[in-house]
């Protein structure tokens, strides 16, 4: 037997203002979109805004459903909405944010375990890492280099195929 450890590297920033003019541009996207979000449920309003290779930016928000596991988070609206407009495009970088039922939130958002399942396959199909810019309406700002990282031994096609 054999211990493994697993570890990365991320990025905090103080404020939105520390990024580059690119990065606080996403996020200032992702945090408007947010008023986009249909969430008369949980009040949990979800914006994300991600940069294709093509350079076009596209944005999501969650949907929610009276029947509640019919609802989809933003950030697998977006991955939808690229994989149908752009299929020959990957996205580079994705900005993630949130605004809650008090009006606001500072700590950064964190993909549920299902998006990262699904940003996981979109850098599997394009063979090229998503960047995630986590942030909230205020405060600190996580970079997170690729979304694998957030997801260490995912299941992808290399299990299936053996
Ligand atoms: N949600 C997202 O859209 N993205 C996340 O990263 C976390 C959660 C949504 C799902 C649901 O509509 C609401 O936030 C509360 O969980």
């Amino acid at each position: 037997m054999q211990q493994e450890q697993y570890h990365f590297n991320y990025e905090v920033y103080q404020s939105i203002e520390e990024l580059s003019f690119d990065d606080m541009d996403l996020l200032q996207q992702a945090k408007i979109i947010c008023e986009k979000a249909y969430a008369p449920y949980s009040h949990f309003l979800v914006g994300a805004a991600a940069i294709l290779s093509n350079g076009k930016i596209i944005t999501g928000t969650n949907q929610e459903n009276a029947s509640y596991p019919v609802g989809i988070c933003a950030e697998r609206t977006l991955l939808s909405t690229a994989g149908t407009v752009y299929p020959e495009s990957h996205i580079v970088t994705m900005a993630i944010s949130y605004r809650n039922a008090e009006g606001n939130n500072n700590i950064p958002v964190s993909p549920c375990g299902m998006c990262r399942q699904a940003l996981v396959e979109h850098e599997t199909r394009y063979q090229h890492p998503v960047r995630l810019i986590l942030g909230g309406m205020q405060g600190i700002v996580y970079i997170i280099p690729q979304s694998n990282f957030l997801l260490p031994l995912n299941f992808s096609i290399k299990n299936l195929k053996g």
